[in-house]
């Protein structure tokens, strides 16, 4: 926010330079209600959603519950930022609740340059001899520039191939020993590309 109203003084400086090419007021406006709508919106579905998955799945929140307590009693009762990465079964009942529930349920960009998805020979070789379940991917895929290409997530995330049992909340699935099982891109919550490595900066910071 800081940096959108540092913008909108630039805006009120640069008014009457034609060569100003800069953000304008109407996208800092937008920007600021995107904040607003993508950062409160997800996180309070996403309470709203675990706090159901764990009323139905009483043996999670039981684990869950001592998981808390054992940390907490490890740091004085407390919780804190940096003890908080401590309860891996947490995170991992969060990850899974956001399989089950993603606030965003499907994405989409539109191609820029024609491509080629998966390029074909040693690349999909080495990537079909990794996950043999899915030779499909050896094929490649073009997309021409122009193209809108629409990425499900939430179908994606019920894929029976990716997930086993998927209508089960079950965040055994992204402990360690599990989760690097999960098929690149298949889990998606937050978007999974470049421009995603910027989104997860504010998500997590
Ligand atoms: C459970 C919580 C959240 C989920 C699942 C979530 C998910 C997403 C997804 C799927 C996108 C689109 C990414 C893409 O286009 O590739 C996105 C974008 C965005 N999110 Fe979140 N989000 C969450 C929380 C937040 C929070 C707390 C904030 C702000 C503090 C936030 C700020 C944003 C912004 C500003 C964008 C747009 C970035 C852009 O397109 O320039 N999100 N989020």
């Amino acid at each position: 926010m800081s940096l959108l109203i540092l913008s909108h003084r630039e805006v009120e400086e640069s008014k009457g330079d034609e060569a100003y090419e800069g953000l304008n007021e109407d996208i800092i406006v937008a920007q600021g209600i995107i904040f607003f709508a993508a950062g409160y919106e997800t996180t309070s579905s996403t309470l709203s959603t675990l706090c159901f998955n764990l009323a139905s799945n009483p043996e999670v929140q039981q684990r869950l519950v001592e998981e808390i307590r054992s940390v907490m009693d490890g740091h004085d009762g407390k919780i804190t930022l940096d003890n908080i990465g401590e309860m891996v079964y947490l995170e991992a009942a969060v990850n899974e609740n956001l399989r089950m529930w993603p606030p965003a349920i499907s994405l989409s960009r539109t191609c820029r340059k024609d491509c080629e998805v998966i390029a074909k020979g040693q690349l999909a070789g080495g990537l079909t001899e990794l996950y043999p379940r899915f030779p499909q991917i050896a094929r490649g895929l073009v997309i021409k520039r122009g193209m809108r290409v629409d990425m499900p997530i939430y179908a994606s995330h019920y894929h029976e191939d990716f997930f086993e049992n998927p209508e089960q909340f079950q965040p055994e699935r992204f402990l360690k020993g599990n989760a690097e099982a999960i098929f690149p891109y298949t889990y998606r919550p937050f978007g999974g590309d470049l421009h995603t490595q910027l989104v997860k900066y504010m998500h997590y910071n």
